[in-house]
């Protein structure tokens, strides 16, 4: 294992979206706040849009690991579903029970619950993940949820995050009305080469690393050119990059290394027929 070689305590850029090693710009800060600004204040619908890889997901999961214990959160990350099966999910994450019950049904009782849970001084969050493959009935129906309030509060609070054609999906003239409901709308986006940088060492210490120079300043600039940075294809080339400089006895990457990693990572095009 290369770990012991560089002197890790774990592996660094495993590509799972744990929170701890959580690097914040400055977008992803502001995107963090409003999702938790949006739930503390019941502000409705608020989304957060982001390409494939940026780190919305490990966002979601520092958001609800920091969330207090009078926020409730149902996180789906299954958006290719039915709005039954989308109740079926809240329910079963709330720990309620939803057997043989109809749409309508798990609608009523959810409503019940909600209501029951604000005069606890509870706040129930849905959070929708890979937003975008929603369909156009399936946000009407998430509006409508949105619906649920008392005279004075919103019942229940989504956040919706996806990628870029959630975007495209919600400019769609007939989703306008959803449109509408939406209070906060945030934009997180792939690292500068600086944040590239500043990326890999900072999840090179949390993994333990007592130098910062594992990668030479060009391996990392060759490391931004391939990966656009784009954190989750960071992550992929610098772990195969270790991994060939534990085999070659490297204890500095250098850009060579990013190549042969790169070149590692190409699927090769299908063989020509003879
Ligand atoms: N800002 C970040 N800080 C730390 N790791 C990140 C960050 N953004 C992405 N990653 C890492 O990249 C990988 C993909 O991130 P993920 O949150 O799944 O992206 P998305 O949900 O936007 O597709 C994960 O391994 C994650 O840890
Ligand atoms: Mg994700």
């Amino acid at each position: 294992m290369y770990t012991d070689f560089f002197g890790l305590s774990e592996k660094p850029f495993n590509v799972t979206p744990d929170p701890r090693f959580l690097y914040l710009t400055p977008a992803h800060r502001e995107a963090l706040a409003s999702l938790v600004y949006g739930i503390s204040e019941r502000m409705g619908i608020v989304c957060l849009i982001g390409e494939l890889g940026t780190g919305k997901t490990t966002l979601l999961y520092k958001l609800m690991e920091d969330l207090n214990e009078d926020t409730r959160a149902a996180y789906i990350f299954n958006s290719k579903i039915s709005f039954k099966e989308l109740l079926k999910s809240i329910f079963s994450q709330l720990g309620l029970p939803s057997e043989r019950k109809s749409a309508s049904t798990l609608l009523e009782e959810l409503k019940t619950h909600l209501t029951k849970e604000m005069l606890y001084g509870k706040t129930v969050t849905l959070i929708i993940d890979e937003a975008q493959n929603l369909t156009p009935s399936l946000l009407e129906h998430i509006r409508l949820m949105s619906n649920m309030e008392t005279p004075r509060q919103k019942l229940l609070q989504i956040l919706l995050v996806g990628q870029p054609e959630l975007g495209e999906k919600l400019r769609n003239r007939d989703l306008r009305q959803f449109r509408q409901r939406i209070t906060s709308l945030r934009f997180i986006c792939p690292l500068g080469e600086e944040d590239t940088r500043e990326y890999i060492v900072h999840r090179l210490k949390i993994a333990g690393a007592h130098s910062a120079n594992i990668f030479s300043s060009n391996a990392v600039g060759r490391i931004f050119q391939y990966s656009r940075g784009v954190p989750r294809l960071i992550n992929t080339v610098c772990d195969n990059a270790m991994l060939i400089g534990y085999g070659t006895g490297k204890k500095t990457i250098e850009e060579a290394v990013i190549d042969e990693a790169i070149a590692d990572l190409e699927i090769p095009p299908v063989m020509a027929k003879q």
